[in-house]
């Protein structure tokens, strides 16, 4: 059996799944679409795919397609996802699956409608060094954790594509950007408790400031934008853990680029990503150990390895590999911290 694939926005990210689809034995690409027609006539000669459609809704409601691959802005994620679950496809979407989670709540309930699989491309999870913490994780290597101490702070690294950077498209900026990232490895590690309230600041201080550039970019800031480029927040669970995050595009930092980074801390142990480290302390003997895992390599690139593990899903009637009941929890928080920004206080998440 081959799942035949369509794709939805053929610009950055579709880059990194189309070697997942041509890895797996059970999928195929065979149609795109994007709004934008010399994209997508160039990405159809590059991949020598036919099927191509300027209007998404016809994609969606080809019958000879069974995944639709979201690779929209974040704007246009609950509504196409919404259509093509209605359509009777099964989707996989990218981060985040949705701006808000409002949206992600109407996900949801189409998905049940439609007995089709959902998943969130969130690649971090199924990085090799991530797996191997994970597993350590529940076979009790840190105890109960009760702490986390999670950031991405980019130095002067934005995407600069109004995807990103204009809120009509993007519905926020590196929070959801960035944030959505190490958020959700945080809460995976964690055994995803339920989130009970935040407190957080999302500011944008020095996107403005004469000068201000992107790495990735050769062009100044866009005049327009109007999204955040920093949150810290505070959050605590229902089971009484508590978590740190820190998100910037643009902090004056001292790594170059992207410092991505998750301190968790248990009884039994403490643990730190992506070096793949687990602290521990033999009380009888006063000794601490510093230990590192040995077996961390990826399998395949893991933006690739997410469509092979969907697609691998979906025939085995397995469970989604990054359910929208996660994502939905990722966007309560980072809600609450737009929320808990402009009320200048602690919010609830119940
Ligand atoms: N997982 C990751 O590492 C990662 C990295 C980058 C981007 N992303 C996510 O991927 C998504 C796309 O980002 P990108 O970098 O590929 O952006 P992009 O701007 O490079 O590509 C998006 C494409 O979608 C098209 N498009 C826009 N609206 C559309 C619509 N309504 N219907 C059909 N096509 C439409 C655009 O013309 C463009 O070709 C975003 O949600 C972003 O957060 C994820």
């Amino acid at each position: 059996m081959t799942l035949k694939v369509g794709i939805i926005g053929v610009g950055g990210i579709v880059r990194a799944h189309m070697p997942g689809w041509a890895a797996s034995d059970l999928a195929e690409v065979v149609a795109g679409s994007d709004i934008n027609e010399a994209t997508l006539q160039k990405w159809g000669r590059d991949h020598g795919v036919q099927k191509l459609y300027s209007q998404a809704e016809d994609i969606i409601n080809d019958p000879g397609i069974d995944i639709i691959d979201v690779c929209t802005p974040n704007r246009y994620h609950a509504p196409l996802t919404i259509a093509a679950l209605r359509a009777g496809k099964h989707v996989i979407c990218e981060k985040p699956l949705a701006p808000t989670p409002g949206e992600i709540r109407e996900m949801i309930a189409a998905r049940d409608a439609s007995g089709k699989m959902l998943m969130t491309a969130q690649h971090f999870r199924f990085k090799g060094n991530s797996r191997a913490l994970k597993a350590e994780i529940e076979c009790g290597a840190l105890g109960d954790i009760y702490h986390a101490r999670s950031w991405m702070l980019r130095r002067a690294a934005y995407l600069p594509g109004p995807g990103f950077v204009l809120k009509q498209h993007s519905g926020g900026g590196a929070t959801i950007d960035i944030g959505v990232h190490i958020l959700d490895l945080t809460l995976w590690m964690l055994g995803n408790p339920k989130p009970v309230a935040v407190s957080g600041v999302a500011r944008s201080d020095l996107a403005h400031l004469p000068g201000q550039f992107s790495i990735w970019s050769p062009n100044p800031v866009p005049p327009d934008w109007d999204v955040e480029e920093f949150a810290a927040a505070f959050v605590r669970f229902e089971n009484g853990a508590t978590l740190v995050l820190e998100v910037s595009w643009l902090l004056h930092h001292d790594t170059p680029g992207e410092d991505m980074q998750m301190w968790l801390y248990g009884t039994r142990g403490g643990s730190h990503w992506p070096g793949c480290n687990i602290y521990t302390t033999n009380y009888e003997t006063r000794q601490q150990y510093n230990l590192t895992l040995q077996k961390t390599a990826d399998i395949m690139e893991p933006h690739a390895l997410e469509c092979v593990e969907f697609a691998q899903a979906i025939v085995d009637g397995a469970p989604s590999p990054v359910p929208a009941e996660h994502s939905l929890q990722v966007l309560t928080i980072l809600d609450g911290i737009y929320r808990s920004q402009e009320s200048g206080h602690e919010v609830s998440l119940l």
